[in-house]
């Protein structure tokens, strides 16, 4: 990506930042400069990742943070509004997958709900909170952590290359997080503000039950996103190979 903005001292909330891809994208942040916001719904959990971080001399805070309950989302934009009175990036990291290997014909519609409570329903209640925040930005950043397991591309007829992978609730959850991105984006062309969706690749955390490349490598787009200079991208969808069809 062309320009990187100066990460010193730009408030970044990271959501279900206690572990996985999103500790270490909080962790690169934090190493950039930033004061990283560790969201995460445990409070233990989100102070001993944010102790973690300032053990190593960087500036980290806990935030109290469940996304699909809304009372908290307000609570954890009021707590940023006092503290720093605006938010300069947001990534939309917390993401579930309850339902794996399954045919979508064999699919549980209770699972599939929890998932978009979370993956889809729990992004928009927090940018719609933060948005104020991120007005108050000189150039505000939301990155929305997708997956490739949401690309119509990357999926769709029997030729696609992940075509084979099944999980109905959690892959088109991740579409519809990208219909988000787009949508957002149409709305906040032309102010400061970008939204990207950012695919961080198979890396292994909890979600995968370990498999797949470190979660350092899979944070890199999303950190390159979250400091995009003014000539970045808006609305789109990136790898670390560039942009990831839709
Ligand atoms: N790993 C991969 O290969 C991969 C690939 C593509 C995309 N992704 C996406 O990357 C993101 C991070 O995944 P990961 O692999 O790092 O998973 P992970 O290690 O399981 O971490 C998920 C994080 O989300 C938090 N979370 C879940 N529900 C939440 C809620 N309602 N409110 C707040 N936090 C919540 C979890 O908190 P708790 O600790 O409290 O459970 C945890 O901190 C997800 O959106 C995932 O879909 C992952």
């Amino acid at each position: 990506m062309a320009q990187q903005l100066d990460a010193k001292w730009r408030v970044a909330l990271i959501t279900g930042a206690n572990k996985g891809i999103s500790f270490e994208i909080a962790k690169a942040l934090a190493e950039k400069g930033a004061i990283a916001l560790i969201g995460a719904r445990k409070p233990q959990a989100g102070i001993e990742a944010a102790d973690t971080l300032k053990a190593e001399g960087w500036a980290a805070d806990p935030v109290v943070i469940d996304i699909t309950d809304e009372a908290s989302v307000v609570a954890a934009a009021l707590q940023i509004g006092k503290q720093f009175g605006k938010l300069d990036i947001l990534v939309n990291n917390a993401g579930i997958s309850v339902e794996r290997g399954r045919e979508p014909s064999e699919s549980d519609v209770g699972l599939m709900r929890q998932t978009y409570e979370t993956n889809v329903f729990g992004v928009v209640a927090v940018i719609n909170a933060m948005l104020p925040l991120l007005r108050k930005s000189d150039a505000g950043r939301i990155v929305n952590i997708s997956s490739g397991l949401g690309s119509f591309a990357l999926r769709a007829g029997p030729d696609a290359p992940l075509s084979h992978m099944r999980a109905l609730a959690y892959n088109s959850s991740k579409t519809a997080l990208n219909a988000l991105t787009a949508n957002y984006a149409n709305e906040l062309e032309g102010t400061p503000i970008k939204i990207n969706s950012a695919n961080p690749g198979l890396c292994a955390t909890d979600l995968t039950h370990g498999n797949g490349r470190p979660a350092s490598e899979g944070a890199v787009p999303a950190v390159e996103l979250a400091l995009a200079g003014v000539d970045g991208p808006n609305g789109g969808f990136f790898g670390d190979q560039g942009a990831v069809p839709w």
